[in-house]
């Protein structure tokens, strides 16, 4: 089976500061670095380490091969990746702070120009029961969730950066759901509906610290998060989202998905980075918590 992520791909710019910025503050950095990331690249990179077949679906500039290359490295099938000549890759510009906290301000770049045609021909390759993951730093989610729909796909959505109506118009196709504490409070005022009445077979709500809760049929069920220190919480629960798909992809029981993407990304708020950093299986499966 394969996953089919329609995702963003960045260059994450991470500037470490003392404490977050606030409004009218300038702020010296201790250090920049720069990497890949994209809470889409993220996701596909966290399902290749975690055995998936991985195949990304988005959109670089010209000035984005390194990025794909490196995509490429981590064992993600990039060939539905498309490099336009006029438009840059998309960028994260990341502040993380001595708590492992962060505020990051985006330009969309290519992740907005993804050709309508690179979707389709990825999602021609697509076989029922093979995945389509989408999150919201690329656009026609609703239309690529029809057509995954209609092939019989696993339609899986994480509500990142929150946007209502972008959440909303993909609500309908949707079979996994998943999102953070606020994200939820923010969906269910858009929509006058819990989770749990949205009428989604999986909703997997992450609660940071508190570990995540996942509603199905009715039922819910907490798992505790693993005892770390964060250094850095940037893209964990994208890598979250990309280890819980994989085991599913594996037909692993959801308890065992869960209770893996929970160490996959108890282990990576240990790390600095995003994509660059992400664990892998053997790492996850040998650390000890
Ligand atoms: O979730 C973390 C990601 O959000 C970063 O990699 C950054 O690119 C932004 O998309």
């Amino acid at each position: 089976m394969a996953i089919y992520n329609l995702g963003s791909i960045n260059a994450d710019y991470f500037y470490h500061v003392p404490h977050l910025p606030g409004p009218g503050e300038t702020l010296a950095a201790t250090d920049m670095t720069r990497g890949l990331g994209g809470k889409g690249a993220n996701m596909s990179v966290a399902a290749a380490r975690a055995g998936a077949h991985a195949a990304h679906i988005g959109a670089v500039g010209a000035d984005g091969s390194w990025a794909v290359d490196r995509l490429t490295e981590f064992g993600v099938d990039t060939r539905h990746i498309t490099s336009l000549a006029d438009s840059p890759i998309g960028q994260a510009l990341i502040c993380v702070d001595d708590i492992g906290e962060n505020s990051i301000v985006l330009l969309n770049g290519a992740n907005h120009r993804i050709p309508e045609s690179t979707i389709a021909n990825a999602l021609s390759e697509a076989s029922p029961g093979d995945t389509l993951l989408m999150q919201n730093e690329t656009l026609n989610q609703p239309e690529t969730a029809k057509i995954a729909r209609d092939l019989a796909l696993y339609v899986a959505y994480a509500a990142a950066p929150f946007d209502a109506a972008a959440a909303t118009a993909v609500l309908p196709f949707l079979d996994f759901l998943i999102l953070n504490e606020v994200e939820a409070a923010q969906l269910q005022e858009a929509t006058g509906k819990t989770p749990e009445t949205l009428g989604i077979t999986d909703v997997i709500i992450t609660l940071g610290a508190n570990g995540a809760r996942w509603l199905h049929n009715g039922h819910s069920r907490d798992f505790p998060a693993m005892p770390v220190t964060p250094v850095d919480t940037t893209g964990a629960g994208d890598t979250f989202t990309g280890y819980v798909l994989a085991a599913r992809d594996r037909n692993l029981p959801m308890e065992q998905c869960i209770a893996l993407a929970m160490r996959a990304a108890a282990l990576m708020v240990t790390r600095q980075g995003t994509a660059d950093v992400i664990p892998d299986l053997k790492d996850v499966d040998g650390a000890r918590f």
